[in-house]
């Protein structure tokens, strides 16, 4: 294996996760930042990044990080970070085709010493038992003894000003203890809250796609008292506040569970566990029970505008929010969505507003035309879906002024003070 100092990085895939670790390494090493998204990689190269996850002075601080979409600029690096993303498909399944893809492309471009380490989000055994045979095949090297493998699960969290790449403590892995141990002195350069060098590549990629796991599950549960609650009358956030007293009650909240992660993640595992003939009753039970939130609350807002003597031949709502989560215009698997197509087979006119969202990707990916400044005294029921930083600066009063007079004004979070919303998971 190459020494440190002779570290040539390429990182394969540079969306939310490998834009940072790309300019973090770019700092230390030479480093080839590598995408198949030409337009991405000429945004990149004109200092714009759409993930608004670096600034402008962030990717410039990386003296000697280049973007490239040419697999020829991989040549001469001995150390290839894949962070493709690792979605689900329409029966959710695991879709490994990105991870496969750029196995190849590692494959092609790899030598004799190099070491390749995979971050996107897998279930154990992915890496050796998928990735690895590609780049077997593709470079003709043999594993553990011309090359070596690595598995360094991301645990960013995008928008999250606290939680940054060099403050999360990472956990590395290596296929031989030469190649752990490189690995962790790899990610020391770079991570400053340490790292944890798990005993092998199978251990940390079950510790990552557990961590989403065990949130999905808490939050299922929560969100499972939240519909009991709400048919007891007995107002959710209330009880959690009274029971959070406790030193060992954790301090979950109801809501909505979109994204990349929590809400794909646990298909991987699950996947992997029906391989090996192991049927999981409870992550999949909370799976189950958050997909269904969405459809919850818009029935909950129809509710409240009927109780309200609102007309429901074609009622207006303004939704405020679209993407998955707050501070973030990342729309993927955004449960938003669901809130909207179960108002509308209700017959709802609505409308979206998401400040955060880029309103091309809004209509392409989902067909919702967003719009950008909503109307005063125009809904009959206005939902505050994601409770961005924009939002909470304008108040209750003013959200609730989009509404026309009587209109309900339902707070999925519960951002804003009790007292001045109608309802809330
Ligand atoms: N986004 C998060 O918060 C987060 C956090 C922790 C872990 N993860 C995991 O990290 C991985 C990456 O997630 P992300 O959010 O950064 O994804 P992303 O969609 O933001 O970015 C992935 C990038 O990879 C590129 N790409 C796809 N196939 C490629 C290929 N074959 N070769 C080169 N580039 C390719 C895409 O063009 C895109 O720019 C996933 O496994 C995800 O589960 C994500």
């Amino acid at each position: 294996m190459a020494s440190l100092d002779q570290a040539r990085v390429a990182v394969i895939g540079l969306g939310y996760v490998g834009l940072p670790l790309a300019a973090a390494f770019g700092r230390h090493f030479p480093t080839v930042g590598f995408d198949i998204d030409a337009a991405r990689v000429g945004q990149l190269k004109a200092g714009h990044d759409h993930t608004r996850e670096l600034s402008p002075e962030g990717l410039r601080e990386a003296d000697k990080l280049e973007f490239s979409s040419d697999p020829a600029a991989l040549a001469g690096c001995n150390v290839f970070i894949v962070t493709v993303p690792t979605p689900i498909d329409e029966y959710k399944r695991p879709d490994l085709h990105p991870l496969e893809s750029a196995s190849r492309t590692v494959g092609r471009a790899i030598g004799r010493g190099g070491i390749a380490i995979y971050e996107s989000t897998v279930y154990p055994g992915a890496t050796e038992e998928i990735c690895i045979p590609i780049v077997e095949r593709e470079s003709g090297l043999v594993f553990n003894q011309d090359f070596y493998a690595g598995y360094s699960p991301e645990r960013i969290n995008p928008g999250d000003p606290k939680h940054r790449l060099e403050t999360i403590m990472k956990v590395t892995s290596g296929s031989t203890p030469e190649a752990a141990a490189f690995v962790d002195a790899l990610y020391t350069r770079i991570i400053n809250a340490g790292t944890h060098k798990a005993s092998s590549i199978r251990v940390a990629e079950a510790a990552k796609v557990i961590e989403n796991i065990q949130r999905d599950v808490n939050i299922a549960l929560i969100n499972e008292l939240a519909l009991i609650f709400h048919r007891m009358d007995i107002d959710t956030h209330e009880v959690l506040e009274a029971a959070g007293t406790k030193w060992n009650f954790l301090p979950f909240r109801p809501g909505l569970v979109g994204g990349h992660c929590i809400g794909v993640d646990p298909y991987y595992l699950t996947h992997k566990t029906q391989q090996i003939g192991y049927h999981p009753d409870m992550i999949l039970a909370g799976r189950r029970i958050n997909d269904g939130m969405g459809s919850h609350v818009a029935r909950r807002v129809i509710k409240l505008m009927r109780q309200r003597n609102h007309d429901m031949n074609q009622p207006r709502v303004l939704i405020l929010g679209l993407a998955f989560k707050e501070n973030c215009p990342d729309l993927r698997n955004t449960k938003v969505i669901d809130i909207i197509r179960e108002l509308r087979s209700f017959n709802a006119t609505v409308d979206v507003h998401d400040p955060w969202v880029d309103a091309g990707l809004a209509q392409h990916e989902y067909g919702v035309e967003l719009v950008s400044e909503p109307q005063s005294g125009q809904y009959d029921a206005v939902v505050l879906a994601v409770a961005h930083g924009q939002f909470i600066d304008m108040g209750a009063d003013r959200i609730r002024g989009f509404g026309a007079p009587n209109a309900v004004l339902f707070d999925v979070k519960r951002a804003l003070p009790r007292a001045q919303i109608d309802g809330c998971l």
